[in-house]
């Protein structure tokens, strides 16, 4: 009996010393889980170097648990972390893990785009009676700032918190004749990622010398999830009532043609999917869709350009900038050749891309809105990607 007793001693003993280091354990692990009060928050990790250079991965963290990576290699967003209707959150941007697969070549994932975002036929333009040629990497035209545009440079970085917000400054000096463009520019890209789950990009530049400007971020969206299925059941609406057609080249021919009755009526919700595959010469020209819509803007306040929809997971993204214009691309050059994150492989259509900018090829294109920047102007742009729940106002 004397032995069952000690014995009995000894297991409430040994369960004793259990659960006492089981409650060490949750006290340590409460100590370390942080709560809302301690966003937004940023955090600096190396990615890697590029010329002797150190490059950054900062990631930017609300308190709604919302969290986007961004490096300071062409401004690159490279993770994005939404929610969806359950809380499960979910990287929904194209992107690579390592600064390597970057450099060995990427169709601009989620990268800033200068200092001309999309094309200008045959890399040429006139700029007070003067001829300006410019590198050429997209057959004989300029695609995206050149050879080396701003996606593919280190930029400096600093970054700023308050209360609300958490912002990524970053900034670059374009010199006089990189790329062929004329005039010292300096630029600045403002990310901020807000406590209501949005993100927004500031755009800033100024010049020493009269040269054009259009910049914008070439982020690819998969609302279910990069690498995870492709885009065509997304619900898109574009508040577009003319859009710019485009020659076999995808230069616009200088024409806003009305969207009605064409596959390009996104006016109201419909899958990209839909109409994507209609006999139709400029789907044919974009292999899908890769052209330029004409905002209904009225005023120079943000503007709401286009709302996306993923119906499963039941994300939606709002897109508002000052741009007049914007490029839906739908991902038709993605063809399984590049592996992403996590070994994910982007097949044809794994996601899109909309780019607010000024139109295409605009320098020559006397109908289109300006592009110039003259010494002692400030070039200003804005985007926001919002980020909610498609029901949520219904609730
Ligand atoms: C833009 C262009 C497309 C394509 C992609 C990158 O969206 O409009 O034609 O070049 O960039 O692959």
């Amino acid at each position: 009996m004397k032995f069952r007793f000690k014995q009995f001693v000894y297991f409430c003993g040994i369960v004793g010393i259990g659960l006492a280091c089981q409650q060490r354990q949750a006290n340590q692990q409460e100590k370390e889980e942080k709560s809302p009060s301690d966003y937004p928050q940023v955090e600096q990790e190396s990615f890697g170097t590029i010329e002797g250079k150190e490059v950054t991965l900062f990631t930017l963290q609300n308190s709604q648990g919302m969290k986007v990576k961004i490096t300071n290699y062409g401004g690159i967003i490279s993770q994005l972390w939404v929610p969806d209707k359950e809380g499960q959150l979910e990287d929904v941007v194209l992107g690579f893990d390592h600064l390597e697969d970057y450099l060995k070549g990427s169709p601009y994932f989620g990268a800033i785009v200068g200092r001309y975002g999309n094309r200008i036929a045959k890399g040429q333009f006139e700029l007070d009676g003067e001829l300006y040629s410019l590198a050429t990497n997209d057959g004989s035209n300029h695609l995206h700032g050149g050879k080396k545009g701003f996606d593919k440079v280190l930029w400096d970085a600093e970054y700023l918190v308050d209360e609300k917000n958490v912002k990524l400054l970053l900034s670059y000096h374009s010199i006089d004749g990189e790329e062929g463009y004329p005039g010292n520019l300096s630029v600045k890209v403002v990310y901020t990622l807000t406590d209501e789950n949005a993100l927004k990009i500031e755009y800033y530049a100024t010049t020493d010398k009269k040269t054009i400007v259009n910049l914008t971020n070439h982020s690819y969206f998969n609302l279910k999830g990069a690498g995870k299925g492709d885009i065509l059941e997304h619900q898109l609406t574009i508040y577009a009532s003319k859009f710019s057609p485009v020659n076999q080249e995808l230069i616009p021919t200088g024409e806003l043609q009305p969207v009605e009755g064409t596959a390009f009526d996104f006016r109201k919700a419909v899958a990209v999917g839909a109409r994507i595959q209609k006999e139709d010469t400029q789907l044919k020209f974009g292999r899908g869709y890769d052209h330029n819509f004409v905002l209904n803007r009225t005023g120079e306040q943000l503007f709401e350009a286009a709302t996306v929809v993923e119906p499963v997971s039941g994300r939606k993204m709002q897109v508002f900038t000052s741009e007049p214009g914007v490029q839906f691309y739908s991902g038709n050059f993605l063809d399984g050749s590049l592996t992403g994150k996590d070994q994910r492989v982007y097949e044809h259509r794994y996601g899109f891309c909309l780019e607010t900018q000024h139109f295409p090829d605009t320098p020559n294109q006397p109908g289109f809105p300006s592009v110039i920047l003259e010494p002692g102007q400030t070039y200003q742009s804005t985007t926001v990607y919002k980020f909610s729940l498609a029901n949520e106002n219904k609730k």
